[in-house]
């Protein structure tokens, strides 16, 4: 009789032990359920993106090379999606450019849904005229989202403490940088590898720009947009500060405000070399 009341307890307790064990082990399980699904999503938005996206985003969402159907290159039309102001953080600095309250999940939902009116940026969402279902909108996004991994957000943009006026910043010397004469040659490629030109267009022939303005006479237009503000001046702040002032004539009608150009050149030139935009204006408006 004892032995058996030993035994059931021993029995009891074990019992006890093993779905303890399950219960404690449950969310973890749960856990690999949800990666799993997570996993799938990013995988599936990763094909829809290359498919409809990479024309004008890029490989890796870079907006640097783009390709055609028949693999042929062109020039990527638009804004990178690997971006650190566009994915990293809660609040990215793209939202505030745009003046869009709500989550970077609902910006990219909803810019993918239902496109960029006055840009080339098309609604993807079946509600919209799109191609696409509500869940594969929210694949694509969960795949440009998930470009915001730990490595890449760690590495915060490299920042410039770029002087109010252009004329400052030509003849500046610090620690860090000293200012040569603008070199117009290196310009002409950096306005190619900017990927000015693929809003701008090329500067040698009107009409040539798909976005933005046309760029060829900035020279002289740019000396007439703000009151007493020069040519110089006036390139200066646009590529840094895309906002400050609204063009008002681009490719496909008046310009949106906010602006349509990519907003983070200050600190994308600042990563290479300041001296990058003293040669990009020496091309565009001359010494
Ligand atoms: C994604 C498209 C895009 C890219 C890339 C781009 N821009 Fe722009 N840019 C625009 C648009 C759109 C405007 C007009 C709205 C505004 O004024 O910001 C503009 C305006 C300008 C203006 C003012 C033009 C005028 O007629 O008043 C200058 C100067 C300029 N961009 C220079 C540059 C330079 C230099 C680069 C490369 C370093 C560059 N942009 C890259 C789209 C772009
Ligand atoms: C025909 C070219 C084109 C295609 C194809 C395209 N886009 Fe865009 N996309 C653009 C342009 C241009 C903009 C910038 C619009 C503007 O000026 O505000 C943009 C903007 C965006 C933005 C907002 C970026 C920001 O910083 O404001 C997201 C997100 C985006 N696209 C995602 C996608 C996804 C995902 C796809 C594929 C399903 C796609 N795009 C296909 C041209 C394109």
């Amino acid at each position: 009789m004892q032995v058996k009341v030993v035994i059931g307890t021993i029995a009891f307790m074990l019992t006890m032990i093993i779905l303890g064990y399950a219960a404690l082990r449950e969310p973890e399980r749960l856990g690999h359920f949800t990666a799993a699904r997570e996993g799938r999503t990013i995988e599936t938005g990763a094909k829809l993106y290359t498919d409809n996206c990479a024309t004008c985003h890029g490989v890796d969402g870079k907006a640097e090379e783009c390709y055609d159907a028949a693999g042929n290159s062109i020039t990527c039309q638009g804004l990178p999606l690997n971006s650190y102001f566009l994915v990293c953080g809660d609040a990215p600095a793209r939202l505030e450019q745009t003046r869009f309250e709500g989550t970077k999940q609902q910006f990219v939902e909803r810019t993918i849904a239902a496109g960029r009116s006055g840009t080339v940026m098309p609604a993807w969402s079946g509600r919209y005229g799109g191609p696409m279902r509500d869940d594969q909108v929210q694949n694509v996004a969960a795949f440009v989202l998930n470009f915001a991994n730990e490595e890449f957000c760690a590495q915060e943009p490299i920042t410039f403490d770029w002087p109010e006026s252009v004329d400052d910043l030509l003849v500046l010397e610090t620690d860090d940088f000293v200012a040569t004469p603008g070199d117009a040659e290196n310009g002409a490629a950096l306005y190619a590898s900017y990927g000015c030109n693929a809003c701008h267009g090329n500067v040698d022939e009107a009409g040539s720009n798909q976005i933005g303005p046309w760029l060829g006479e900035i020279a002289e237009v740019g000396a007439t947009r703000v009151e007493g503000q020069t040519a110089a001046q006036y390139v200066y702040e646009s590529v840094l500060y895309p906002n400050n002032h609204i063009a008002p004539d681009c490719a496909q009608g008046p310009c949106t405000n906010p602006s349509a150009m990519r907003a983070d050149y200050a600190f994308a030139i600042a990563g290479n070399t300041p001296q990058d935009l003293i040669d990009l204006l020496a091309y565009l408006v001359g010494q």
